[in-house]
């Protein structure tokens, strides 16, 4: 049988990188395309100690549409998992017009080169964003996206989700999953790959990392006047290697079933900030500063997966615990103290 050659955009980022492993681990065949804007070369030598591959690797931005066409010219990919994007929640208030044109744009250009090579298969990374607020936080598939939503980076999202619903209907050989993550946290068992942003982090794992590292002195939890049980925000956290897995399983459901399929991947479970807090100290034996601060603009007190569609059509379900991912986030730190990651 012909090995399957899934082209990845975005594969040396954080939860690109993870569903590399897993993929070549079930027998794919897979191809790195990144900028390395927010991500470092070294990545593909640490995919390759984990699975003894070395993916092949392609370094251009989604913007250069012709570098992309000569990707494609050479790959002749049975599908694509697009990754590539920028994800700073604050920065895409900042920078609106980068957003659109990196996100949006280098969409746009992907597809078209999908369509030019005949490649009619995606596997898209939505967010949990596209829901906006609503009246229930725990998110079903069914509910309505696009509407409330706090910044550009999540119309981006929406707006690409959109853009794939319309090319699916133009063209009804093109087949569409969107996977919309909830919060990934955690790195690779081995500790040889995990979190690493170039820039400045937002989220709250990578902040957790800084301190822990000694880079930054106190967390700053914002708020704890929310209407949750402990008057901290509360999200769904969910370890990166399942959340990989969850993309070799969408993978396979791509040329079955509905020509558009969206799932949300979430544990269903919520936890709170405070939560976190405690589940890093009791997995690293030590405090983690801390401090209560005002809330942050544009937080949500709560949202968390309905996972019910991903476990049913995918059979896929979160494996891993918080506590495995805090684990697993120290030894990734432990290990790039050492020079080993
Ligand atoms: P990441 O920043 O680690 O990975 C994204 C990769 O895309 C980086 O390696 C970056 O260098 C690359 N990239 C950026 N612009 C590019 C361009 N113009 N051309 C080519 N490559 C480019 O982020 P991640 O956390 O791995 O996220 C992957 C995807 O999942 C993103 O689309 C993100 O929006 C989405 N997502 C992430 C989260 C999260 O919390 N991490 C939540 C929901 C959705
Ligand atoms: N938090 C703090 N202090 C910090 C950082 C975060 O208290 O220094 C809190 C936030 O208030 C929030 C929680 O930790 O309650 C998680 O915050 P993150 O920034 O890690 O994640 P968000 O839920 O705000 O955002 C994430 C992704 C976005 C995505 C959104 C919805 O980062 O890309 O989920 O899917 F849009």
């Amino acid at each position: 049988m012909k090995k399957e050659k899934i082209l990845l955009t975005g594969g040396t980022g954080y939860i690109g990188s993870h569903t590399a492993v897993e993929l070549i681990e079930a027998g794919y065949e897979v191809e790195i395309l990144d900028n390395l804007l927010n991500s470092k070369i070294i990545v593909l030598d640490k995919i390759a100690e984990i699975t003894g591959v070395r993916p092949k690797f392609y370094e251009v931005d989604l913007r250069d549409a012709e570098a992309l066409a000569k990707v494609f010219a050479e790959g002749k990919f049975t599908s694509v998992i697009h990754f590539a994007g920028l994800k700073a929640v604050a920065e895409s208030v900042e920078k609106p017009l980068m957003y659109y044109e990196v996100n949006v744009g280098g969409t746009i250009n992907l597809l078209e080169c999908m369509q030019e090579y005949g490649v009619n298969q995606i596997v898209f990374s939505s967010s949990a964003t596209v829901y906006g607020e609503q009246e229930s936080p725990k998110y079903v598939e069914t509910m309505r996206v696009g509407g409330n939503l706090a910044s550009p980076y999540g119309r981006t999202k929406y707006m690409i989700e959109e853009i794939l619903k319309d090319t699916a209907t133009a063209n009804p050989d093109f087949r569409v999953a969107i996977l919309r993550y909830f919060n990934p946290i955690g790195a690779h068992t081995s500790g040889l790959i995990g979190e690493d942003p170039n820039d400045k982090p937002n989220n709250l794992m990578p902040i957790i990392m800084k301190i822990a590292a000694g880079e930054l002195p106190e967390l700053m939890i914002y708020g704890n006047d929310y209407d949750t049980p402990d008057g901290s925000c509360r999200r769904d956290y969910i370890h990166v290697v399942d959340l990989a897995k969850g993309h070799a399983k969408a993978l396979e459901k791509l040329s079955q079933g509905k020509q558009i399929q969206i799932y949300n991947l979430g544990s269903g479970n919520p936890t709170s900030v405070f939560e976190m807090v405690k589940a890093f100290s009791e997995t690293s034996g030590k405090p983690l500063p801390h401090k209560v601060a005002d809330r942050r603009a544009g937080d949500l007190a709560e949202f968390y997966a309905d996972s019910a569609k991903a476990e049913k059509e995918l059979n896929w379900r979160t494996e891993l615990t918080i506590s495995d991912a805090m684990r697993d986030t120290l030894n990734f730190l432990e290990k790039r103290k050492n020079g080993r990651a």
